[in-house]
């Protein structure tokens, strides 16, 4: 996809973060926008900002205020994106949230949340968008769409007290990879990549504002306290920036690359744990280029 101005962009958890700084992009190329998030006041700051550049190229903007892990309301979000639109070229499934802790201290209420956030927010918009942009390109053969996915470097790693936002990531790495192999089975026209960035600074670790209602009474226990220790203070440090990943984004629709990293460095753990698989090794020490942080948390853990 390299023509961008006047085709639509549909963008999840546009209110903040990556989703905000690829909808900032979006705008500045003269793309329609659709913007959703649940939080309407980081949605309202968006569509502040951006609807006068928009409307300035005669572009036209949508917002809506939508609960991915919902799927009646992400259809009734895809009919009206169909009614305003038609289909979109761009979809960015890209809403998350992230909780840490060992696995068996997480609840059945966690695990619905984070996976009706991280993957069922991501399926739906497969469900609801890809027939709609399959029937467009039937119908125009000049026509063509991208789905980015956002995972995670942790949907390629099993880094320890924080399973299940891994298992999360890792179910939208096999969606991504099966949905574009699905996608070569039927069409030339529609692309796919899957975003796997490591920490980034961005509001990921502020995720109490969007807590649902059934998990506010529960107190986290020891080892969330240190995920969320260690996640913040892993994304507060990061270096590279949310604005550079959504480059990495744009770059990878312009030339159609699948996996989209945002440090590649971090590969390595990525290789050491597919040999492990490969030799049927026990899984590889994820500490070992680190070893003062694990025996930090072990130390923290075991108290
Ligand atoms: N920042 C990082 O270090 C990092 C690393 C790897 C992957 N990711 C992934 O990147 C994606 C974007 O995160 P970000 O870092 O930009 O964080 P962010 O918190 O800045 O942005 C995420 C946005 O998603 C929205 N959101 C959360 N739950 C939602 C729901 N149920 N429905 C609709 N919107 C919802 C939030 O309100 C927020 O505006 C997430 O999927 C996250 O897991 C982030």
């Amino acid at each position: 996809m390299k023509d961008f101005k006047g085709r639509t962009a549909v963008l999840t958890g546009a209110g903040s973060g990556f989703g905000l700084e690829c909808a900032r992009i979006c705008a500045a190329r003269g793309m329609n926008l659709v913007l959703v998030d649940v939080q309407d006041d980081a949605l309202n700051r968006t569509v502040t900002e951006l609807r006068p550049q928009i409307e300035t190229q005669g572009g036209n903007l949508l917002a809506r205020c939508v609960d991915v892990s919902e799927a009646a309301a992400m259809q009734a979000l895809a009919e009206d994106v169909r009614n305003t639109f038609g289909a979109p070229h761009f979809v960015f499934n890209n809403a998350g949230v992230c909780v840490g802790g060992l696995v068996w201290e997480t609840t059945p209420t966690e695990w619905a949340w984070v996976m009706g956030v991280n993957l069922m927010g991501v399926v739906h918009g497969v469900h609801y968008f890809t027939p709609m942009m399959l029937e467009a390109a039937k119908m125009d053969s000049s026509w063509n769409g991208h789905i980015v996915n956002t995972a995670s470097m942790a949907g390629l790693l099993a880094t320890p007290n924080m399973g299940i936002y891994n298992v999360s990531k890792h179910a939208v790495v096999a969606l991504t990879e099966t949905l574009y192999q699905d996608l070569k089975l039927v069409s030339d026209q529609i692309n796919v990549s899957v975003l796997c960035p490591y920490s980034v600074s961005t509001g990921i670790s502020a995720n109490e504002l969007i807590r649902p209602q059934e998990l506010a009474g529960q107190q986290p226990t020891a080892s969330q306290i240190i995920g969320e220790t260690m996640l913040k203070k892993a994304v507060q440090s990061g270096k590279v920036t949310a604005v550079e990943i959504a480059q990495k984004v744009f770059d990878a629709l312009e030339s159609g690359q699948f996996y989209i990293y945002s440090h590649p460095h971090a590969l390595g753990a990525v290789q050491a744990r597919l040999e492990d698989v490969m030799l049927a090794r026990n899984p590889s020490d994820p500490f070992s280029d680190k070893p003062e942080l694990g025996e930090q948390l072990r130390t923290q853990l075991r108290k």
